[in-house]
This record gives structure tokens, C-alpha cells and sequence, in this order.
């Protein structure tokens, strides 16, 4: 009965052996505490030695798992396993009885989960280059330390391809070679861009070298079409990647109807835009001048109501009196 859980233990590691599984869980500081924490939980001192055989024993089958085959995983992967674990763990923690079965258990789920996330990292994300050399960090889950690993070119070469740009004469061309494995690449390497004439191919002329993946050519001549070579290598000149993009710059026809509109004076600009804008200070001017000389008009015919009132006052009525006085 005591033997049980080793037994189930020691098949668990024969198996991930034989299906190759690699684990690094045991790489993992917070992991390894979180076990520490478990087995210190137990109040029974020989409890507590049967628990921390199953998680030295755990330990030792992940070990051998990874040797097996030269396991290595990459940061994100290995966290996204290791953060999945842990809640596992803290729900296991909440609801154990405390038998060693349930402890073996959440163990073996662990290498479940980490079995699960390496079986979609190792065939897709450990090299995702298709074609170039891609040499980057992983975690060697022998040594627990990272180190560089190398995925060779699939198509043996570092020449990935061939792009034709089609441009009319006058117009942007955007080239950018740029691939979502190129950041996991070690040692910053930066993007060499030249060109070649289409005369003479071997004869690069180097445009730009660059963090950056794409150059932008604006306003393009005939004669600027060619190939345009964009190599991603390190400072020592190893290249990772290599592409070329084959432009042509079609000339426009040219039937008498020469655009020289491509260059407008920029005085006529400006006076153009003043005179835009003086269109409405013009009009608020004679909407002022309409407004005061109506204004005014009214006032005069006011002043003159008032004038014309007083006289037929002063003369009329007045006079009548005065003369009747009289
Ligand atoms: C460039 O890459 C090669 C191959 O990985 C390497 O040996 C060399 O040290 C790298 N150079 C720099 C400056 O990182």
C-alpha cells in the first residue's frame, strides 16, 4: 500500500519518457517553493517525509524526461504552463483531504499541462522560421539555464524568395520583408536594404541599413526600378534572412500633356489662401456698413419725425394761440 504511489510515480516517468515529453517545471523557483509550502503544510512529521518523497521523485522523472531528448522551451510557453499550474495547485490546496493519491494527482496534472503546451510549441513555435536561419533563447531544461538554439534554414538556404512590385512612374513603393520570427532572433540584427540594377544583378548598392523592416521610395523613376535587396544580418555579417523585390516603374504615357502641375508656386498658394479668407471679412465688413446706414436712417427719420412734430407744434397750435392772444 506504501509502495502505491511510488509505483504510480515511477510509471508516470517511464511513460512521459517513452512519449517524449519534455518538462521543465522543475526549472521553476516558484513552482519548487509552492511544493516546499505543501509538504511544510503537513502537520505529521512522517507524512510530511512520504510527501516530499512524491515531489523529489516528480522532480527526478521530469529530469529524466528532459534528458531523454534535449528538452528546451521558451519563456512564454513555459509561463503560461507554470501560471496554469499554480491555480490548479491553489484549487487542489483548497479541497485536499490529504490523502498522498490526491498529491500524486495534482503532480501528474501538472506534466499534463506542460505536456499539453509543449505539444503545440515544440512542433510550431520552436522554429517557426520557413525559410532563413533562426538562431534564438530558449530554456535548457537539463541545465535550467537559457541558451542559444539554432534552427537551421528548412530550405537550406538563407534566399527566401523572389517579390515582383509593379509601380507607375511618380508613385510610393513600400518593400518590407519583414517576419514575426525575426524578433526571437538573438543579437540584434539589423535590415540591409540595396540595389541592383536589372543590367547588372550581381552589383549591390547598399540604400539603408536599419532596425526598421521597410523603406518606403517615394516618387518613383523609371530608371530607380531594378532589384531591391533587403538581408537581415548581425554585426559580424551573418545573415539570417534574404529577400528580393523586383521592381518596375512604368512610364507614364506621355501624349503632349505634361503635368507640370507637380509644381505649384507656393506663392500663389498663399495668396490664394488669403484670399480665401478675406472672402468673409469682406462680407462681415458690408454686412456692418448695410447694417450702420440703415441704422442711421432710422435714427435721421426719428430725429426728423420729431423735428417735423415740434414745428407743427411750435408753428400751428402755438401760432393759433399766440394770434388768438393777439
Ligand atoms: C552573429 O551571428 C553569428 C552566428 O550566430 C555569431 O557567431 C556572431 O557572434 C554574431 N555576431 C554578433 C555581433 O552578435
Amino acid at each position: 500500500m506504501k509502495w502505491t504511489p511510488m509505483l504510480v510515480l515511477l510509471l508516470l516517468g517511464v511513460c512521459s519518457m517513452l512519449s517524449g515529453v519534455r518538462l521543465c517545471l522543475q526549472c521553476e523557483r516558484i513552482v519548487r517553493l509552492m511544493h516546499e509550502d505543501f509538504v511544510l503544510s503537513e502537520p505529521d512529521a512522517l507524512k510530511q517525509i512520504e510527501l516530499q518523497k512524491i515531489v523529489d521523485y516528480a522532480y527526478v522523472t521530469f529530469r529524466e524526461t528532459s534528458q531523454s531528448r534535449m528538452g528546451v522551451v521558451d519563456f512564454t510557453t513555459l509561463y503560461r504552463a507554470r501560471t496554469e499550474y499554480q491555480s490548479e495547485f491553489h484549487r487542489f490546496l483548497k479541497s485536499t483531504t490529504g490523502s498522498t493519491n490526491e498529491a500524486i494527482q495534482i503532480m501528474e496534472n501538472g506534466r499534463e499541462i506542460l505536456a499539453q503546451h509543449l505539444g503545440t510549441f515544440i512542433p510550431d513555435g520552436l522554429c517557426p522560421n520557413k525559410c532563413g536561419l533562426l538562431i534564438r533563447r530558449v530554456l535548457d531544461c537539463t541545465s535550467c539555464l537559457y541558451r542559444a538554439y539554432t534552427c537551421p534554414s528548412p530550405t537550406g538556404q538563407e534566399n527566401c524568395g523572389e517579390f515582383p512590385v509593379d509601380v507607375k512612374e511618380g508613385d510610393q513603393a513600400v518593400l518590407d520583408c519583414f517576419l514575426p520570427w525575426h524578433r526571437l532572433l538573438l543579437s540584434k540584427p539589423e535590415y540591409h536594404y540595396s540595389w541592383g540594377s536589372n543590367l547588372k544583378r550581381s552589383d549591390f548598392k547598399v540604400l539603408v541599413v536599419t532596425q526598421d523592416s521597410s523603406v518606403v521610395l517615394n516618387q518613383l523613376h523609371v530608371e530607380e526600378g531594378g532589384t531591391y535587396q533587403c538581408s537581415l544580418q548581425n554585426q559580424t555579417g551573418t545573415v539570417f534572412y534574404k529577400v528580393k523585390f523586383l521592381l518596375s516603374v512604368a512610364a507614364l504615357p506621355t501624349n503632349g500633356q505634361n503635368p507640370v502641375v507637380t509644381l505649384p508656386s507656393l506663392h500663389y498658394g498663399h495668396s490664394l489662401k488669403w484670399r480665401e479668407a478675406l472672402v468673409p471679412v469682406i462680407c462681415i465688413v458690408i454686412a456692418c456698413c448695410l447694417a450702420a446706414s440703415l441704422g442711421l436712417a432710422v435714427l435721421l427719420r426719428a430725429i426728423w419725425k420729431e423735428e417735423k412734430v415740434k414745428r407743427l407744434q411750435e408753428e400751428n397750435p402755438l401760432q393759433k394761440l399766440f394770434k388768438d392772444q393777439i
